[in-house]
């Protein structure tokens, strides 16, 4: 959406079926004279693969802008997403919304490159205003309200002291899934990563021909509530009418049919792991 809003062109890239990321080199072939910038997501917090990344981004000239609302706290080879890369970072973007690893409720935070005026982005983010010493104050710039509020704020360096404590807990609940769903289910299971990955989500791919409405209600019958995240997002009608259509990225399409995001979050117990590893054996035999 972001990109309609600016004004420029969307061009959509398939994903990797294993990573469900941006599949880096499908997006090398999109690229042409007209790209300007790349906006990877790191899906359920499993980072894009940034050496290769900012090697075709430098290699293009292409800026980047992380989408990097699911991976705060997340790592790639040991330095945290967001943190300085030397040439390997431009514009990083975080969400702090009330399903992600850190929240304040709604909100969010922006890392900038070196050439971006920061004062214009502050700005920008509270309806232009620019405050003077003496109390005066003047408006260069059509601002919006993007501001984070001092109590989100305040929550969010709450939970900053947290932060590790809870990737820790849910690297740790990942592995728990992986030793207790049964390999016999024929569920896709995610990349097995507890290094980068900061377990935002933790998404099986169901079989194919399981009716994936009647197994969430199968699920919630045995009061566990699991997510669709997300649906392949050319197949909207806002960008069905741009021209997209059935067939043009076959992996996120089949993957949007298919994906479940099971409950996975810090006060979660291992046993409660166990409860959900139950039910998805008795709602697939329910199903298939
Ligand atoms: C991948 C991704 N990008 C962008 C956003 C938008 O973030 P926000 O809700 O803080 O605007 C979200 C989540 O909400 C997201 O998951």
């Amino acid at each position: 959406n972001v990109i309609l809003e600016v004004g420029a062109t969307p061009v959509l890239v398939d994903v990797d079926p294993v990573t469900r990321n941006i599949d880096l080199d499908k997006l090398e072939a999109a690229i042409t004279p007209q790209t300007k910038a790349v906006i990877p997501v790191d899906l359920a917090g499993l980072p894009v693969d940034r050496d290769r990344l900012y090697a075709i981004a430098g290699k293009r000239g292409l800026r980047v802008i992380e989408d990097a609302a699911q991976s705060f706290g997340a790592s790639w080879k040991g330095r945290y997403i967001g943190t300085s890369f030397g040439d390997q970072r431009d514009f990083v973007s975080f969400s702090f919304h009330a399903n992600k690893n850190l929240t304040t409720s709604e909100g969010g935070a922006l890392v900038l490159p070196a050439d971006i005026d920061t004062g214009l982005c502050e700005r920008l983010r509270l309806q232009g205003v620019q405050r003077f010493p003496d109390g005066g104050m003047d408006v260069d710039v059509l601002g919006g309200k993007f501001n984070l509020t001092d109590i989100a704020a305040t929550i969010g360096l709450g939970q900053m002291k947290n932060l590790q404590a809870f990737t820790a807990r849910r690297r740790k609940l990942a592995r728990h899934y992986f030793d207790c769903i049964d390999p016999a289910l024929g569920l896709e299971l995610p990349v097995a990563d507890f290094s980068n990955s900061n377990w935002h989500m933790f998404q099986v791919l169901l079989p194919e021909g399981v009716d994936r409405g009647k197994f969430v209600a199968e699920m919630k019958q045995r009061d566990i509530g699991v997510g669709v995240h997300y649906p392949a997002l050319h197949l909207f009608s806002l960008y069905r009418a741009l021209g997209f259509k059935e067939g043009d990225f076959p992996h996120a399409e089949d993957i949007g049919r298919r994906t479940l995001t099971l409950p996975l979050f810090p006060a979660m117990l291992d046993s409660d792991i166990d409860r959900v590893c139950t039910a998805l054996r008795a709602s697939l035999s329910e199903t298939a």
